[in-house]
């Protein structure tokens, strides 16, 4: 497996690898990876005959007083996990190319950035955007893997790159989970005890909300309501937001029929988790 520290040399390295007729896929992340990462590069591994994967802690993403200094960093273990899971090559930019001093253009998401996620974290959206865009220009033609467990995030990029009409094809991946339901997520690793166990509550209450659709509920604030009752009953845990959306546009539905995503958001001590569920009304 190679490995760069320049994203600079990305587009001559995939670009003689297509000219050889090679499918490229490619996997940004901010590293830490974990066994969901890993189902992304495994993926791409058997849709492509070759996978980068992108491992950068984008500083654009995280808000004033959020946990960037902090997020887990482990180059040497994010190596060994993307190798196994058949990555071909790995890049890890530094800050300096990604973002230098000087950048003054940024990739902006409206509506769709300033609900939800947007709301509850202004700018990061936009942060995810910007560094998505710059990594798929770098990456050129693919296929480019992204998790379900950041759901809005997958559709902000499936929206950019219809948008900017960039040559990619975006691949959402399902959400693994422990075994009591909770969402991978770097993040997992900074609760304490206590608070991992307080954890599976979200997944409950997506269920729960899931449940009352199938059982005939259509009323979204029914379902919302629910979803928020399951996780407050949780006292290690407080709601951040509970919603009820269109999978694909992210709007709220009036009533509760066909393909819809259940979305929540919640503090557990000091980490703030989400996740995600679908269900058909
Ligand atoms: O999901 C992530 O890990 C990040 O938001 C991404 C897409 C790599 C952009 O920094």
């Amino acid at each position: 497996m190679e490995v760069l520290e320049r994203a600079g040399e990305l587009p001559g390295i995939l670009d003689r690898l297509r000219a050889g007729g090679h499918r490229v896929g490619f996997v940004p992340t901010m590293g830490a990876l974990h066994d969901g990462h890993a189902s992304l590069i495994e993926r791409a591994a058997e849709e492509c005959d070759h996978v980068s994967v992108c491992v950068y802690v984008n500083p654009l993403q995280f808000g004033p007083g959020e946990d960037y200094a902090t997020y887990p960093r482990d180059l040497a273990a994010d190596l060994v996990v993307a190798e196994k899971a058949g990555a071909d090559l790995v890049v890890a930019p530094e800050v300096e190319e990604m973002a230098p001093a000087e950048a003054c253009t940024v990739v902006r998401v409206t509506e769709l950035g300033e609900i939800l996620e947007g709301r509850a974290r202004p700018g990061h959206l936009d942060g995810v955007a910007t560094v998505v865009t710059k990594l798929l220009c770098l990456a050129g033609r693919c296929r480019a893997y992204f998790g379900e467990k950041d759901f809005q995030q997958l559709v902000v990029v499936r929206r950019l790159v219809a948008d900017l009409s960039l040559p990619v094809e975006v691949v959402g991946c399902p959400t693994v989970r422990a075994v009591d339901g909770v969402a991978l997520s770097s993040r997992n690793a900074a609760l304490s005890g206590e608070e991992r166990e307080a954890a599976p509550v979200l997944y409950r209450a997506l269920r729960a909300g899931a449940a009352s659709i199938v059982a005939g509920e259509r009323d979204p604030a029914e379902v919302v309501e629910l979803i928020g009752a399951v996780v407050e009953a949780e006292p290690l845990v407080e709601l951040d937001y509970a919603a009820v959306v269109d999978p694909e546009t992210l709007a709220s539905p009036e009533t509760l029929a066909g393909a819809l995503r259940l979305l929540v958001a919640a503090r557990v001590g000091g980490t703030r988790l989400v996740d995600n569920l679908g269900v058909r009304g």
